[in-house]
């Protein structure tokens, strides 16, 4: 990766959807971009400042490790965090396993505070502006049907970057979380329902990528400190699985 670029972001996600999405516009926007997923197809993302790093961030226990050979292997600043990878188990509570609950839990919630604890120190010492920014969800704002533990883990993070940001207001490191409504991505190939097709019934990817340099162009000494978005009409359909 060419280390001539100034900005660099780490993404965690950046394997698919939102993630993508925002490591690709990064990417155009002259970053550097480290992300993180379980998996990286050949395919997914080429370019000479993106580098990619397969890592489970659910294994908690190896986590801690994982991220320090990531920041042992950065000398330059890092501008962006951005705590995106996540995935959805929905059903009544009683249908989901306690395996169910854990994974959920630990990718949308732990994985998120482990990474965050794991960079601010680095983020802080930089004394450069930084942003971390997280990926919440309208499911952080109200509970629904289906969604008892996406809705805890996602109600955990927003309660995480409240308080986080407080933490941070001495500092360079500014927090903010960002909570669309349904995006059209890879998050439904494994549930039972979905936004209709009609464009209006799903944000796209490349709208949170815009959202984010909004946030990431914010004057310094200004926080954006949360960003709701939706679509335009919400319909969802049920997928024959
Ligand atoms: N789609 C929506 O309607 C919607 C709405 C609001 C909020 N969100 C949130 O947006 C975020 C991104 O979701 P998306 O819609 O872009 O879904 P997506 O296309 O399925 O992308 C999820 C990303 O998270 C990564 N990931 C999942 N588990 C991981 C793990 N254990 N370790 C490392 N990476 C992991 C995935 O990569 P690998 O599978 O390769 O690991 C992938 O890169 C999530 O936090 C989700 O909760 C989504």
């Amino acid at each position: 990766m060419n280390a001539s670029n100034d900005n660099l972001a780490i993404v965690t996600g950046a394997s698919s959807g939102i993630g993508l999405a925002m490591a690709r516009r990064l990417l155009e926007e002259g970053y550097s971009v480290i992300g993180i997923a379980r998996q990286f197809p050949a395919a997914t993302l080429q370019h000479a400042h993106f580098r990619s790093v397969e890592l489970d961030l659910a294994d908690l226990d190896n986590l801690p490790a994982a991220l320090k050979q990531i920041i042992d292997g950065i000398n330059q600043p890092i501008r962006l965090l951005i705590n995106n990878a996540g995935i959805g188990k929905m059903g009544y509570l009683e249908q989901l396993s306690i395996d169910d609950i854990r994974l959920v839990m630990d990718t949308n919630f732990m994985s998120h505070a482990i990474v965050t604890k794991s960079f601010l120190p680095l983020l802080k010492q930089q004394e450069e502006l930084a942003d971390i920014v997280f990926t919440g969800s309208e499911a952080a704002l109200q509970g629904a049907r289906q969604g008892s533990i996406y809705c805890a883990s996602k109600f955990a993070i927003r309660g995480f970057v409240q308080a986080l940001r407080q933490e941070c207001a001495k500092s360079a490191v500014r927090v903010t979380i960002i909570n669309p409504g349904a995006v059209r991505s890879a998050f439904f190939d494994d549930l039972h329902f979905e936004p209709a097709g009609a464009k209006e019934n799903a944000i796209e990817p490349a709208d949170i990528a815009e959202i984010l340099l909004t946030v990431v162009n914010a004057r310094p000494g200004t926080v954006i400190d949360e960003i709701n978005l939706s679509p335009q009409t919400q319909v969802w359909q049920r997928k024959d699985k």
